[in-house]
């Protein structure tokens, strides 16, 4: 018996007797705050009241309250347990979830391959001083076609089978979806003045019977350096140094002579078949010549150089086009286009 209360064994058979007792989580709070509290909790109280005990029983009463406290303590956790499991099983009766089982994680995402590879073009031409700039998908076709040398009836226009909007202004068909970004070459120079180093990254669309290698949709990026003093060898270099970061250190390039009309000399450049290395079996993507186009490139017309406001006495350019898609498929050997924009998580998720 210590002083001033009822003995241990008591206290304990009316703290478990009044637990039992307490049904719902209120009611064993108000156990809890009875018993434990820290301010004054009948287990608290006779501890703090230890002091006034009688010297000799002191340590023994004080071992027997403390093993009180943690029974109690024990006791309280394990019905709370026991609730909580019987309201989680009292959710789906028989089914009830196992909340012991290790959470489902999310599964990672990641960038479609065509995006991938366009951050990484766009890399390259970021560290050698490209500007990135953006121009609109829906896009006149005074800039589309006019201003960069492509008039009405020139047979040009047919290597871009257009995708028409049908708004009439004046009675014509004035607007379209853009058939590639060279546009912003006019674009970028109207807002800005000479040197202007641009790579304009966007999405192109053709009217187009689409087959292995052609789709409608289609990503470009456009590159345009304007400077005082710009070459043809500027242009190789620059591409030179993109084709290697590409496509492999060892990589050769190669320009034949091409036709587009904003560009005077025109090019297409090639590189060199790292599939067969040109041993003349029959190689699907460079057909034996050991050479694989990737993209047109050439010297700014001057014409353009004036329609942009500048003076093509004084200032010279080179602009080149790469199609996305087509590098991601030789970098991967992929032979089909029309995976990209099928949604087919089994093809995406290989990248
Ligand atoms: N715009 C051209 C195309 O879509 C590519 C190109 C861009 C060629 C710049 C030369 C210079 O095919």
């Amino acid at each position: 018996m210590d002083a001033g209360g009822a003995g241990i064994d008591e206290l304990r058979a009316q703290a478990l007797a009044a637990l039992a007792e307490a049904d719902g989580a209120e009611a064993r709070a108000d156990w809890r705050a009875h018993w434990l509290g820290r301010g004054d909790g009948r287990l608290t109280l006779r501890l703090r009241a230890l002091g006034d005990a009688p010297r000799e029983e002191r340590a023994a009463l004080g071992k027997e309250l403390n093993e009180l406290k943690a029974l109690l303590e024990r006791e309280f956790g394990a019905r709370e347990e026991d609730a909580r499991t019987r309201a989680v099983a009292a959710l789906s009766g028989e089914a009830a979830p196992d909340v012991t089982l290790p959470g489902r994680p999310w599964p990672a995402g990641r960038l479609h391959p065509v995006t991938q590879t366009l951050n990484d073009c766009v890399a390259v031409f970021a560290e050698m001083g490209f500007r990135t700039f953006e121009g609109p998908e829906v896009e006149w076709a005074a800039y589309n076609f006019d201003a960069v040398r492509i008039p009405e009836d020139h047979p040009a226009r047919d290597m871009w089978d257009t995708i028409w909007i049908d708004t009439l202004i004046k009675g014509e068909r004035r607007m379209l979806l853009r058939t590639h970004t060279s546009p912003n070459q006019i674009r970028a120079m109207e807002r800005s003045e000479p040197p202007v180093r641009v790579i304009v990254p966007g999405k192109c669309y053709r009217q187009e019977a689409t087959d292995a290698t052609h789709e409608w949709m289609l990503t470009q990026l456009e590159g345009l350096a304007v400077d005082e003093g710009v070459r043809m060898s500027d242009l190789k270099g620059t591409l030179y140094a993109f084709a290697r970061r590409l496509f492999g250190e060892d990589r050769e390039i190669i320009f034949h002579h091409s036709y587009f009309p904003f560009v005077e000399p025109g090019v297409e450049m090639a590189i060199d078949c790292f599939l067969c290395r040109a041993d003349g079996s029959a190689c699907r993507t460079c057909h034996g010549t050991g050479w694989i186009e990737v993209l047109g490139a050439g010297m700014v017309h001057p014409e353009i150089i004036e329609n942009a406001g500048y003076d093509s006495a004084r200032h010279t350019g080179f602009a080149f086009g790469v199609g996305i898609e087509r590098v991601a498929m030789l970098r991967w050997g992929i032979e089909d286009i029309r995976h990209f924009y099928q949604n087919d998580l089994r093809f995406l998720r290989q990248f």
